[in-house]
């Protein structure tokens, strides 16, 4: 299926590994010409290098730790008129919440609620204009369903989600949608960071506590991050415009509720 966004433009926010990483892929597959973003100046370069070669579109590079205002500058100076923005990072370390402080509680709101309402906020008039905008935030499964460890995460992604919520109606008659994907479980680096945390915390094996959270996704497996670029890309397509204000998750059905 030809998603109609042949030579749109994206920023994609933290996307040199991961579920950024398959926004991205997905969203070059579809012709999308992008700004990618990491800390890690190789591991960009790499990626960005592999994405030209495999898709033939623009790749724009952005070093830098998407939070810091002149990093967001240099994002929107790169693609100042961008039809898609997806909001990433790579989110907090899991900790008992009483080990946090005030400091620690205040750079998790910045990174995974302050960031991308910045954000949206340099992209959203442009896409009104133009009539067309897809913005898509990357939050949790643990917006849902709560995470012990990754209560700051789940806390900073639900007011993100409730302040999106109400700005996605104000733009929706403009051809602006405004969506959060919910990843439960995929197969990426930072799974492997949260898995550890608990494997420790049950005094479990990483394999044992790996094999054992497998067991409880009725999928029976960890997704990927071709599984999630894809649903982003059809999120951003030209044929995504009546639906706005959602939550999807990718999670193989780990979410209990039928609701
Ligand atoms: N994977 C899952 O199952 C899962 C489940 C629930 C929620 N999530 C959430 O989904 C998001 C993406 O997770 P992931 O699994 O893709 O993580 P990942 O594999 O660790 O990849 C994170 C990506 O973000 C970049 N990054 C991290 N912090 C950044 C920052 N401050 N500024 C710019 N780039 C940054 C990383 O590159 P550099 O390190 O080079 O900057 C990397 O490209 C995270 O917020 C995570 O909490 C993931």
């Amino acid at each position: 299926m030809d998603l109609g966004i042949r030579g749109r433009k994206a920023i994609i926010c933290a996307s040199s590994r991961g579920l950024g990483r398959g926004c991205a892929e997905a969203l070059a597959e579809e012709g999308v010409d992008l700004v990618l973003n990491g800390r890690d100046k190789a591991i960009l370069a790499k990626a960005a290098e592999e994405i030209r070669q495999a898709w033939g579109v623009k790749v724009t590079e952005i070093e830098g730790d998407v939070s810091l205002p002149e990093v967001q500058e240099r994002l929107l100076l790169a693609c100042p008129d961008p039809d898609i923005l997806v909001n990433n990072n790579g989110g907090p370390p899991p900790k008992n919440f009483r080990q946090l402080d005030r400091k620690a509680i205040l750079e998790g709101v910045t990174q995974n609620m302050v960031t991308p309402i910045e954000l949206m906020q340099g992209v959203i008039d442009g896409m009104i204009e133009r009539r067309f905008g897809r913005i898509v935030n990357i939050t949790s499964l643990s917006v849902y369903t709560s995470i012990p460890g990754l209560d700051l995460s789940s806390g900073a992604r639900a007011g993100l989600t409730s302040f999106m919520a109400g700005i996605a109606k104000t733009v929706a008659n403009r051809n602006v949608t405004i969506n959060n994907l919910l990843p439960g479980k995929l197969d990426t680096d930072r799974i492997r960071v949260t898995t550890k945390f608990g494997a420790e915390k049950s005094r479990m094996s990483f394999e044992d506590y790996s094999a054992q959270q497998d067991k409880q996704i009725p999928a029976g497996r960890l997704g990927t991050t071709e599984e999630f670029g894809k649903a982003c890309a059809f999120l951003c397509s030209a044929y995504a415009g009546y639906i706005t204000g959602q939550n999807l998750r990718i999670d193989g059905g780990l979410y209990p509720s039928a609701f």
